[in-house]
């Protein structure tokens, strides 16, 4: 293991809106009940960016910030920035060079990456791609959705699903055998019409047509989505496990993509893993699509020690979907706020 260079987590940093979004609001708005979501998704609340002039970039460059501070560098030693969002501030330019700026970040060049709920894991391999090759030292990868601003909350099959929020991680090189190990990762186009958002691309771009036909918002057959997730997730973390001789009690914690606690459940039983090596937090933030991930390893960044095995999994519109197995590189600190 000793010298081969891999990419390791070594600070991680969010940023919630601090406007909540319960349940109880919701059942004021569209025909539903606190009992449906709660039993149907394991969402209580989630956070809700409302300012119309703030967007992901906004939350984005404060999860930043937040990282830069906590590992105590300065922006311009940061080489590159990937965004993952399906709600971009703009569709050009990417939503990393507004983060870039906000950071001050003069060193870096970014970009944006889309694939949804699987946007976070993506960027997460691709930022690793950068370390592993040498052509990088620090990168920033943030997954940022502002959801609200592409939900429609008249429809009570989406909107209850949703939130928005920012998290990210920095990956540097480490060569002690902690770091991202290995990945399974996966596309199959062929699902696309499951979970996507029609207008507003070349395909439909926005007319008085498409905003009235509601193709601005996002449409999800959830339960078509909800068989494959559960199946996908499942198989690439057995996959995982299995390639890497892992069993249940060889895992610190699994890291899934928060789109429904039955979804999560499913996915903790294949791998027979006890719930409480499960991060869990969608009852307070709902599905943040690109932050869930790092939402999850900033809540938890408190109890998790140097060498621990960390499983990530997601599943997501395209349908995109994988696992990631890593070795935890540090000891974190607790700081004084
Ligand atoms: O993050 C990216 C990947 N996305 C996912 O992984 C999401 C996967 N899908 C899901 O999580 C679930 O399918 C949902 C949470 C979206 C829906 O749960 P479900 O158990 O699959 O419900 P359903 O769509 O089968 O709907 C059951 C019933 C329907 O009524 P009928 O047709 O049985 O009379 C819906 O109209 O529940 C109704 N319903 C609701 N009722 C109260 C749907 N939404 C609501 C609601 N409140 N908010």
């Amino acid at each position: 293991m000793g010298c081969q260079i891999h990419a390791a987590i070594t600070t991680v940093g969010h940023y919630l809106p601090e406007t909540r979004l319960t349940n109880a609001d919701l059942s004021k708005m569209v025909d539903t009940t606190d009992d449906w979501i709660h039993t149907r998704t394991g969402i209580k609340e989630r956070r809700i960016l409302p300012d119309q002039k703030r967007a992901t970039s906004y939350m984005a460059a404060r999860a930043g910030k937040e990282i830069l501070r906590k590992r105590g560098i300065e922006p311009e030693e940061i080489d590159v920035i990937i965004i993952a969002t399906v709600t971009p501030d703009m569709f050009f330019p990417a939503t990393a060079c507004l983060v870039q700026a906000e950071l001050g970040a003069t060193g870096a060049w970014g970009f944006d990456l889309s694939a949804a709920c699987s946007g976070f894991l993506f960027a997460l391999n691709t930022g690793a791609g950068f370390i592993e090759s040498g052509r990088a030292e620090k990168v920033l990868v943030i997954g940022a959705d502002k959801m609200s601003s592409i939900t429609d909350y008249t429809d009570r099959t989406t909107c209850v699903l949703f939130g928005d929020a920012a998290a990210g991680v920095l990956l540097e090189p480490v060569n002690d055998g902690c770091g991202l190990i290995d990945s399974v990762l996966h596309t199959d186009g062929r699902g696309w019409e499951s979970l996507c958002m029609l207008g507003g691309g070349s395909l439909n771009p926005p007319t008085h047509d498409t905003v009235d036909r509601k193709m601005h918002y996002i449409h999800q057959d959830g339960r078509a989505v909800f068989k494959v997730a559960v199946k996908g997730m499942a198989d690439v973390a057995a996959e995982i496990m299995e390639r890497n001789q892992l069993t249940g009690d060889d895992i610190r914690y699994l890291v899934p993509h928060q789109a429904n606690q039955r979804i999560i459940d499913a996915v903790a039983r294949r791998m027979d893993l006890d719930p409480n090596r499960v991060m869990l937090n969608i009852s307070k933030y709902g599905n943040t699509t690109a932050a869930t991930i790092p939402l999850c390893l900033n809540d938890w960044e408190n109890e998790l020690k140097k060498e621990d095995n960390i499983v990530i999994a997601a599943f997501g519109g395209g349908f995109t979907w994988g696992a990631t197995y890593l070795r935890w590189a540090y000891d974190s600190v607790t700081e004084d706020v």
